[in-house]
């Protein structure tokens, strides 16, 4: 194949967004629309990926600076041939220059293999519409040969019926394409420089124009309303459904998942409804994820259920836990098998080994834990002095009693029991009982006040 050059058009203003943000960086399953398109480029291994954006000062180039593209700025905007063109003085003139368009996000890599391969000159991603309307109408002679493309706005009565339609998308000779954008004319409805009419010249000159059809018709869709980025947003949700569904992954409601990033499901994985994916998340075999859980860049592993409504974030659970419900795992959590996380219980930046419980509303944050812990009801690590942060480690099969704080730095000795109720600052001895507490007391006689008249 020849080599590969790569420009995404992401200069329009995008008004109809009614926003202060640049339309491509609208977010479409968790990430702007242009960072699709990226991913989807820089996947092609092309030489070189230019980026033409317009509105909104300097935040593309900035939102997506950890990409190897060239940021071009397009000041005014007078069309996409003109947008093209602010592209060309970064582009080696061998092999050929796919356009891609910021605000059309769910392009696929598949879609535009099979454009590299349909030829070696010029080549159109059409598409056939129930309803062409808006969009420029590919032109065919009798012999069914492209003859050139007319926007909406040019074509004649008799064109505008035509069916099928440019989508934007072309794989074009860069140095043909050089010297055809250098003869663009504005001279149409619009008074824009047509990226389009470099058909009809490469068919003046005898060059051949190949088109191709993307797999699936909403690769094509552009976004220029948030009406239609919620469609398209539904429509991806859809087809991650589909993949999962595919894959033997059972979904209470395939219409009710959302999966912004990657999914991936071992054997026997069940999801209830409303639960949110983010970023790359791991299921084991047969993990049972609970309704209304948000799962956000973790591992879960085997036989562990997720009970509802509990929020997962960047944390490793072992197999064969039981999570929930509403359990809040937050970064740097790490559960190994057979863990017991209850309702109302905040876990941060600790380990916890295997077989231990922390069942109801607790903090346990920068805490080392050892195996068959018990964790009571309410314990609390205070691991913050209001400066700085302090670890808490308790040892194997420990018995904390509800209602404990344990003040950081401080370590509780292996197989030692903590009474109810307790505050522990300092290191308890292993296999002990320590309690802090008050004597209880009776006050014989005592009375409860009045409301006085
Ligand atoms: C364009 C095509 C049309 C095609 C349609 C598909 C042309 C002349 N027409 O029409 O044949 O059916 O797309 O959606 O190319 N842009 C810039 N700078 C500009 C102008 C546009 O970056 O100066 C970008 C826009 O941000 C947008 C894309 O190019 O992402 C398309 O521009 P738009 O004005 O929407 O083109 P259409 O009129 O829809
Ligand atoms: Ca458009």
């Amino acid at each position: 194949m020849t080599q590969l050059n790569i420009v995404i058009l992401a200069a329009g203003k995008g008004s109809r967004m009614h926003s202060d943000k640049p339309k491509v960086l609208h977010a479409l399953a968790g990430r702007p629309l242009v960072q699709h398109v990226l991913d989807c480029a820089v996947a092609l291994q092309p030489q070189q990926v230019c980026v033409v954006y317009g509105h909104g000062g300097e935040a593309v180039p900035q939102a997506m600076h950890r990409y190897p593209a060239k940021f071009v700025i397009q000041e005014p905007q007078l069309g996409t041939g003109h947008a093209v063109q602010q592209a060309m003085p970064h582009l080696p003139d061998e092999g050929r220059t796919l356009v891609l368009y910021g605000d059309v996000p769910l392009i696929q890599q598949n879609t535009l293999h099979q454009m590299q391969q349909a030829g070696e000159s010029l080549v159109l991603l059409t598409v056939n519409l129930e309803n062409p309307a808006g969009y420029g109408r590919i032109v065919r002679n009798t012999r069914g040969d492209v003859t050139g493309i007319v926007e909406e706005k040019d074509a004649l009565a008799e064109q505008r019926e035509i069916g099928e339609v440019n989508t934007g998308i072309m794989l074009v000779p860069t140095k043909a394409l050089r010297a055809w954008l250098a003869d663009l004319r504005n001279n149409n409805a619009q008074g824009e420089y047509y990226l389009t009419d470099i058909v009809g010249m490469a068919v003046q000159q005898g060059v051949a124009v190949h088109t191709v059809q993307p797999a699936h018709e909403w690769e094509m869709h552009g976004i220029n309303s948030k009406q239609q980025l919620a469609v398209l947003e539904r429509t991806w949700q859809q087809v991650e459904a589909s993949r999962l569904l595919a894959h033997g992954v059972t979904l209470a409601d395939p219409a009710r998942i959302d999966v912004r990033g990657r999914l991936n499901c071992g054997r026997d994985v069940e999801i209830d409804i409303g639960c949110i994916f983010e970023g790359e998340v791991m299921l084991g075999n047969n993990v049972h994820v609970g309704a209304y859980s948000i799962i956000r860049n973790a591992s879960i592993a085997d036989g562990t259920i997720i009970a509802p409504y509990s929020l997962v974030e960047s944390s490793e659970v072992g197999a064969n836990c039981l999570i929930g419900p509403y359990a809040r795992l937050r970064p740097g959590t790490k559960l190994h098998d057979e863990v017991h996380i209850g309702n109302f219980v905040e876990i941060k930046n600790s380990e916890i080994a295997a077989n231990s419980k922390a069942n109801h509303l607790s903090y346990i944050g920068d805490s080392t834990v050892g195996s068959r812990v018990n964790i009571g009801a309410g314990t609390i690590t205070c691991n913050y002095d209001g400066a700085n942060k302090y670890r808490t480690v308790i040892g194997d099969d420990v018995f904390i009693g509800s209602d404990t704080q344990l003040v950081a730095p401080v370590t509780v000795g292996k197989g030692s029991t903590i009474g109810a109720g307790s505050t522990i600052t300092r290191d308890t001895p292993e296999g002990e009982l320590t309690l802090s507490r008050n004597k209880q007391t009776t006050i014989n006689g005592w009375k409860r006040p009045t409301k006085k008249i």
